[in-house]
């Protein structure tokens, strides 16, 4: 049962039954998640502050800069999961290959792997904007005992065990499904908690909200092009409204609040759009659909998709159902 102003701690415990496999090691994984972010949080919180804004110099395999703070998150989630010897495998945007862990006293024997977006959005941390955490959680499927393979993390969304997201905004909030609803937490930075604010969180059907880079425009697909003209034109409770921070976590958290569609297509310049399959849009798509939403990849469900590598991109469309059934019609009809 989900009562307002709960704490996560007695949230985790009175839910634990819910957990498929039930042997309080996701708790574990969920508890070692919400420490780290606390961590992360602070220092995200200061960084007007202190010298830690700018590049760190490196680039990931994606070619991106890698920002100090996308470095600091990557350490810290890392760290936490390692320390406390609670996953058998850990994959992160910010590293080239999957992390293998080891623990020296029981040989592999953790269950679970973790896919993480450290540091979502991190190029807005430069002007004070919004950025999060997104994490994805599979039970692996070689056997235990054995090192993790790359198949225990190419697996499709539909078989995530959990997923969520940490958003640094105005409030830092703690988002997460185990597939049994999504339910949203509140960090008290006076106690250092995270309270129930947001119980079994649902995406409005339709709403009125539509968010993409419409900078992208003329490099867009015809069905998105057109998609977007009708978003626009007077008809029925349209024109919608435009709105786009450029972090998917707060982009998403909005929409889901107050009713809209996310896009992230692809171009003539991005083939597979820019999202990440396994780090951004598996994890959204889970705590979408269990919060009454959709996530496409604009012909099909995105979870249901077979992933071929760790740093597959993919194009998204996710958020109210309504609206993104409509996103797929357009697609479908201009394909
Ligand atoms: P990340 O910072 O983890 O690399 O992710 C950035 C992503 C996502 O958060 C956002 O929705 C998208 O990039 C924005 O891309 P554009 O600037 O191309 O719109
Ligand atoms: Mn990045
Ligand atoms: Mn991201
Ligand atoms: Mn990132």
């Amino acid at each position: 049962m989900t009562q307002k102003n709960q704490t996560l701690g007695e949230f985790i415990i009175e839910n634990q039954s819910n957990f498929k496999y039930s042997s309080g090691e996701l708790s574990r994984l969920i508890n070692s998640i919400r420490l780290a972010g606390k961590v992360v949080n602070y220092e995200v919180n200061k960084a007007g502050l202190v010298d830690i804004i700018g590049a760190a110099g490196d680039t990931n395999i994606q070619g991106e800069d890698q920002q100090k703070l996308d470095v600091y998150a990557n350490e810290k989630f890392i760290q936490a999961m390692k320390n406390r010897n609670i996953v058998c495998g850990i994959a992160s945007e910010e590293e080239d290959d999957f992390i293998t862990i080891n623990s020296q006293d029981e040989q592999h024997q953790n269950k679970y792997v973790v896919l993480i977006d450290p540091l979502d959005g991190s190029s807005n941390i430069d002007v004070n904007v919004s950025v999060g955490t997104i994490f994805s959680v599979y039970r692996r499927v070689t056997p235990i005992g054995t090192p993790v393979q790359l198949e225990d993390f190419l697996q499709p969304g539909n078989r995530q065990v959990a997923a969520g997201y940490i958003i640094y905004g105005t409030s830092t909030m703690l988002v997460y499904t185990t597939g049994h609803g999504v339910n949203g937490f509140t960090l008290n930075p006076a106690t250092g908690s995270y309270y129930l604010s947001h119980p079994e969180m649902k995406f409005p059907e339709t709403g009125r909200i539509y968010s993409v880079n419409e900078g992208n425009y003329t490099h867009f697909p015809l069905g998105v092009k057109k998609y977007i003209k009708y978003c626009q034109e007077e008809g029925g409770d349209r024109p919608y409204t435009s709105r786009y921070i450029g972090s998917l976590v707060s982009d998403i958290h909005r929409n889901m609040i107050k009713g809209g569609i996310y896009m992230y297509p692809k171009s003539s310049k991005l083939a597979d759009g820019k999202l990440r399959l396994l780090y951004e849009c598996n994890p959204m798509a889970f705590i979408i659909e269990q919060a009454g939403g959709k996530a496409s990849n604009g012909f099909g469900r995105i979870m249901d998709m077979n992933p071929t590598e760790l740093h597959q991109r993919v194009p998204f469309f996710g958020g109210s159902k309504k609206m993104v059934e409509k996103a797929e019609e357009f697609m479908e009809l201009h394909s």
